[in-house]
């Protein structure tokens, strides 16, 4: 990665006329300056996305070019790609906002509210795919349901509108596979069994029933997540749902203890190479993060501990229900505030970010180990609700 700060100023041509510069741009920038602004383009397109609002921030020049336009072709020609982190954090009275986590100019994580974003909806389905996240349903201010579909562009930092869902939806679950988004559940009327399950086709960007019948009344649910292409879903009373997209239709019996996989699967989990990763505050199986794999027969239970996770901040173990767990170009990151949303105490709040590297060692066995441990969010203000958080290629 080129580190700006190291690029020395130009001492070292003292015969050179020095250039011309423009009000206000800082000293660091001015022998980066004199290059010809296509070729810092090309070198600031090679930085990855995270670091940009540490580069944007060196100068006059550095802020307009990781605002242009142009920085979006060149890393597109170069075919450079990013795995970025959203998350939607609510700070109650106000609805949840969008937040990203980049690295500031010391090195170090922090997230970050998106401001050129709207609010969103409160408990809405999300799901990614490439650069765009999709906003499914949820609820106004007002509590009514929403059948709205917003779908957020994370290259620009500008929204459009979806036709709308059949049926409004709050705390839905959702997935994508076989180019439609699936959408179950979350209806206010839950006796409207046709339109339970509805799908948006991709290609033809329409609203499709799929006629599946009710398999939860509780309303909501607490996550869901895609698993080799079916869609497994964490109802409030810990039901599981398993619905399969080829079929069109929700999966009666599984081949592993359902009671055992829904035992310890809460809201803080992801999948990473179709495994579904999960954080377990209490180490039921001797460690804190749990894999499961819906194609292997395990005798002692379906969740498999993955080895070696030492170092996690004891907030974690302590708030850990209240964890949101992603899966960021194959690593698990974690964000994790140190108060409950169940309670409000005065003072500081702050919201911790983990990152664990994931590597398969010989035999199967699943090893993870602690790359870094920030606090990425620091705030005296209303208790920050993690509602999710999602990954886009950007
Ligand atoms: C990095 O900078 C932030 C302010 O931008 C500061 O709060 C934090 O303590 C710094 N971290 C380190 C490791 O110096
Ligand atoms: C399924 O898992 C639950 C919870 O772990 C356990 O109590 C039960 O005995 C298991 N049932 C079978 C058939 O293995
Ligand atoms: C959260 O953690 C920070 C840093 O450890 C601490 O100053 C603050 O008091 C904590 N807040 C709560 C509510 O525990």
């Amino acid at each position: 990665m080129v580190e700006i700060s190291d690029i020395p100023d130009d001492g070292g041509a003292p015969n050179k006329k020095p250039q011309e510069q423009p009000p206000g741009e800082a000293k660091t920038a001015t022998s980066l300056a004199s290059l010809p602004v296509v070729l810092i383009e090309l070198i600031v397109a090679r930085v990855p996305i995270c670091n940009h609002p540490a580069i944007s921030v060196i100068s006059k020049l550095f802020g307009r070019i990781t605002s242009s336009p142009d920085l979006r072709h060149a890393r597109s020609q170069l075919a450079i790609t990013d795995h970025v982190l959203y998350a939607l954090v609510g700070h109650p009275p106000f609805p949840p906002s969008w937040h990203i986590l980049y690295r500031s100019s010391n090195g170090s994580l922090r997230l970050r509210r998106v401001n050129t974003l709207p609010p969103m909806p409160y408990g809405p389905a999300v799901v990614t795919i490439g650069h765009e996240i999709y906003v499914i349903g949820g609820s106004d201010v007002s509590g009514r349901y929403l059948s709205s579909v917003t779908v957020v562009d994370c290259r620009t930092h500008t929204c459009r509108s979806l036709p709308s869902m059949r049926v409004a939806r709050l705390r839905a679950a959702a997935g994508v596979a076989n180019g439609r988004i699936y959408v179950m559940g979350g209806c206010e009327n839950i006796h409207r069994s046709k339109d339970w399950v509805e799908s948006f086709d991709l290609e033809r960007q329409v609203w499709i029933g799929t006629g599946g019948e009710v398999s939860d009344v509780s309303g909501g649910f607490v996550t869901y997540d895609v698993v080799k292409e079916k869609l497994y879903v964490l109802g409030l009373t810990r039901s599981l749902h398993v619905f399969e997209p080829k079929e069109g239709k929700l999966l009666t019996g599984v081949a592993y203890n359902a009671s055992d996989l829904t035992g310890l699967w809460q809201g803080s989990s992801c999948v990473v190479d179709d495994l579904l990763y999960n954080f377990d505050p209490g180490c039921w199986r001797g460690q804190p993060i749990i894999v499961f794999d819906p194609e292997e027969g395990v005798e002692e239970g379906v969740w498999k501990p993955v080895r070696g996770v030492y170092g996690l901040p004891p907030q974690l173990y302590w708030y850990g229900f209240e964890s949101k767990m992603a899966n960021v170009g194959g690593k698990l990151v974690i964000l994790v505030g140190n108060q409950s949303q169940y309670w409000n105490y005065y003072g500081d709040k702050y919201i911790w970010c983990v990152e664990i590297a994931l590597e398969r060692r010989q035999g199967g066995e699943i090893w993870g180990r602690v790359e870094s441990v920030d606090v990425v969010f620091k705030t005296s203000e209303s208790t920050p609700i993690i509602e999710l958080c999602r990954t886009v290629i950007v």
